[in-house]
């Protein structure tokens, strides 16, 4: 261990120095990988040492510098260095932080990290939270304690009984919901196909008069699933009115409904005092899901899940076994989360919210707006560039557009011309019917040198393609 930790860590400074610099994408292809990793499992052990060379080496073209400044794509966090070192030591201690028992330093971060994230967000502070592997789980959890509650308040115990035989629950999505909000709704026994996706805008804004509309023609109990931040356009759906829809009917049909918000990334804008507006109403949630691996740049997997609703929350996670020491007075981490045995993924957060600030946290959001802005400025004076989307947050839709040629096929070589090309990495979708590139600024280490370098880039490629 003396020797093996400073050499990995030598490795790991040696890729973070360099990852700003190399080509984005992953030069090694993977027979090459399989080449230097493979091979037959000896049957005697090799040293450590040589294991951690041969995965740094691997390393270096084989990944894709997904943490550097330049990447683009899907929605990406980089790493804040507190964030990473913090994560070493959750490896190092390797604790199981499922109760109190097992690791009172976890238990205990937990409950702070849990307290400033709220206080962050401006959420109540009588909210549970849970730390899970991502905003897929956050998302999981948050249904799972929404599920409890209602079918509860309709007198069934869903825990015990199942769902068969249930009274139906009325699922509310809106056609721009995540994917992984249906991916719940299958683990959860509802189907995805069952809920009932209400239109949204031309920015992907669920309507509140529709929510209200459908929550008027249904009855019973209810879980409506509203989203700040879309991940096309960076959109919020107008979160205080559907709020209100939702209070209206509770009163109006004393009916339990749950109001779920996906914030995997734009709950953020909370912290923004310059962004915060966009999140108005959000406090009135009964449950939130959101992601530390995307904007607040910890590494992976990091999730949180605020519940609104302890009871539920522990109701629909929180098990139990003769061996398990539980504390009466203590965090017992397991009680808000799927799993049991996990690692101390609170920790990261903490480092990274000590490391910034409350300030910094919201400048941390606003940089990365700003670039935003800054790529489409850069890109919309070209006279075959049309931004798709109004850009309120991160995210920047892209379209090449070049008279009596087909704008999809041109848009889908500029996205394949730019990830082969290296300065920067982006990826596709398609909105409205449009192929488009998504640009998703949520690097802390990004800066307008690597906006104005990758928007270069972009136009030479399209120079290119569209001549
Ligand atoms: C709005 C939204 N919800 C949920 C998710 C899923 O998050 P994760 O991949 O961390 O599970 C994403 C990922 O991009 C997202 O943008």
């Amino acid at each position: 261990m003396k020797d093996l930790l400073p050499r990995t860590s030598a490795h790991a400074v040696n890729y973070i120095s360099q990852v700003a610099d190399r080509p984005v994408k992953a030069t090694m292809t993977s027979a090459e990988l399989r080449a230097t990793l493979g091979g037959a499992l000896g049957t005697t052990g090799e040293t450590p040492e040589s294991i951690v060379d041969r995965l740094a080496a691997a390393a270096t073209r084989g990944t894709v510098a997904s943490s550097g400044p330049r990447y683009f794509g899907f929605v990406i966090g980089g790493c804040l260095p507190a964030a990473v070192a913090a994560d070493w030591l959750v490896s190092a201690w390797d604790q199981n932080a499922g109760v109190y028992a097992l690791s009172p330093l976890v238990s205990v971060v937990e409950d702070i990290t849990a307290e400033w994230l709220k206080s962050l967000a401006g959420l109540p502070e009588t909210m549970s939270v849970g730390f899970v592997t991502g905003c897929q789980m956050a998302n999981f959890t948050a249904l799972a304690a929404a599920r409890h509650h209602v079918l509860r308040e309709a007198g069934w115990d869903v825990e015990a009984q199942g769902l068969a035989g249930a009274p139906t629950v009325t699922v509310i999505t809106s056609d721009e919901s995540h994917y992984t909000i249906f991916m719940a709704l299958r683990l959860l026994g509802f189907g995805a196909a069952t809920a009932i996706r209400v239109p949204a805008d031309a920015q992907g804004r669920m309507r509140a008069d529709t929510i209200r509309e459908t929550l008027a023609a249904t009855s019973g109990p209810a879980i409506v699933c509203a989203q700040a931040g879309n991940v096309n356009t960076g959109a919020f759906d107008p979160l205080d009115h559907i709020a209100t829809a939702v209070d209206q009917a509770r009163q109006v049909h004393s009916r339990p409904i749950w109001l779920h918000v996906d914030g995997a990334f734009g709950l953020w804008a909370a912290t923004s005092p310059a962004r915060a507006h966009l999140v108005a109403g959000i406090s009135r949630a009964d449950s939130i899901a959101t992601d530390g691996h995307k904007w607040l740049n910890v590494p992976y997997d990091s999730g949180i899940v605020f519940v609104a609703h302890p009871d539920a929350h522990r109701s629909a996670m929180s098990l139990s076994a003769a061996y398990i020491v539980a504390t009466a007075v203590e965090r017992d981490p397991h009680e808000f989360v799927p799993e049991e045995s996990r690692r101390g993924r609170a920790v990261p957060i903490y480092a990274a919210l000590r490391s910034l600030g409350t300030t910094g946290v919201g400048d941390l959001i606003d940089r990365c707006c700003r670039h935003a802005a800054l790529m489409a400025d850069l890109l919309k004076v070209h006279p075959h560039i049309r931004i798709l989307n109004d850009v309120v947050l991160n995210q920047v839709l892209v379209r090449c557009e070049v008279p009596g040629r087909d704008a999809d096929a041109l848009t889908k070589a500029v996205i394949a011309g730019v990830q082969d090309e290296g300065t920067c990495w982006l990826g596709g979708t398609t909105w409205h019917g449009m192929v488009a590139m998504r640009v998703a600024v949520s690097n802390w280490s990004t800066t307008a040198d690597d906006i104005e370098k990758s928007a270069a880039a972009i136009l030479r490629v399209l120079e290119k393609a569209g001549s």
